[in-house]
């Protein structure tokens, strides 16, 4: 099945039987099911061992479909949207009777997003309505950022495949059901510019002020099996017998009994490698993985979002 038009009409087809999608966003992948359908959506959490606790992202092709998964659009979203759509922010609002209490797990809101990657919009709009999309990977695993990432993951789900995405890592997450907006999981898009949309000063995480995260979000994701540590550099530790991988952006420095992988100086080069590096290295089958704090020149915002999912990566235990 090599015609396009055709895959797209293969995959819509599923999704209306309440089956599962593998689809490209331009951050990550994500695992597509229809939304309003509480039995599809529950094989998502099914397929992906999710916690019920942690809700899902809807994605939309237009704000006209947002509209239909929410009680209100508020001016927030509205201006949010206008600048960012189709792009990697999500926003939460209220939800609407025909979200199912599963894709929110159990809350009061709904996190909307329009992805900016042709495949995806086409893919909504041949199924005509919005479509879940949690990463497609194991909860608490490592995000795909290519077709085959999936594929090692989900051998039995149909992937549309939209090649490597171009930013990486995923969207922002800002709840605009508060009198004063909050990022919840930070990304790409950043706080200042977010903040320069909307006219008001957000309540910060990247500024250190304590609100609460995502539910659900563990403090350990985005992981690889393997033991995953961060750190200044690969030679603060004694390592003479340990066969391990460094993620370094200084690759020439490391020992030959490592295997170096070397990654982007600057920000968004970083975060479009970052998940793959991380699971190349966790392929090698070593004992350690140590990845050096990355820092260059980009989006400040952008390093605190990849600083996010490298201190995940590396979290220990289950919990925050
Ligand atoms: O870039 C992305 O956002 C990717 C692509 C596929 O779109 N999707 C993604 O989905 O990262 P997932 O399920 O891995 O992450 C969803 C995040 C979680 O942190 C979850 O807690 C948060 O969004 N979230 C979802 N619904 C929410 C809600 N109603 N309130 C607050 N946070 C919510
Ligand atoms: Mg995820």
């Amino acid at each position: 099945m090599h015609d396009a038009r055709a895959q797209l009409e293969f995959a819509a087809a599923k999704l209306r039987r309440g089956e599962l999608v593998a689809f490209p966003t331009e951050t990550v992948y994500g695992l597509g099911a229809a939304a309003f359908d509480e039995a599809a959506v529950a094989r998502v959490f099914e397929t992906k061992s999710r916690p019920p606790t942690n809700p899902l992202i809807v994605h939309v092709a237009s704000v006209d479909m947002a509209r239909t998964a929410c009680t209100e659009w508020p001016e927030h979203a509205m201006k949010l949207a206008e600048a960012f759509w189709p792009g990697p922010l999500s926003i939460v609002v209220h939800r609407s009777e025909r979200v199912p209490a599963n894709v929110a797990a159990g809350g009061p809101t709904v996190c909307l997003r329009m992805p900016a990657h042709p495949l995806a919009i086409a893919l909504i709009e041949a199924f005509g309505e919005p479509i879940v999309g949690p990463s497609a990977n194991r909860s608490g695993h490592v995000s795909p950022t290519t077709a085959e990432h999936v594929r090692a993951e989900f051998p039995d789900v149909f992937v549309l495949d939209g090649g490597p995405c171009r930013v990486g890592i995923e969207s922002t997450v800002v709840d605009v059901t508060l009198s004063r907006p909050a990022i919840l999981r930070p990304g790409t898009i950043g706080a200042a510019r977010i903040e320069a949309v909307l006219g008001v000063s957000m309540r910060n995480a990247e500024a250190g002020e304590q609100i609460a995260r995502s539910p659900g979000l563990l403090h350990r994701h985005y992981a690889p099996r393997t033991p995953t540590l961060l750190c200044e550099a690969w030679s603060e530790f004694d390592l003479p017998e340990a066969r391990f991988v460094v993620l370094t952006q200084r690759a020439h420095e490391v020992p030959q009994q490592a295997t170096a992988i070397d990654m982007p100086g600057d920000a968004e080069g970083y975060a479009a490698a970052l998940y793959d590096a991380l699971r190349r290295a966790d392929a090698l089958g070593v004992e350690l993985i140590i990845v050096e704090r990355p820092s260059g020149p980009g989006d400040s915002s952008m390093w605190v979002a990849i600083l996010d999912r490298l201190e995940r990566a590396s979290a220990q235990g289950e919990h925050s």
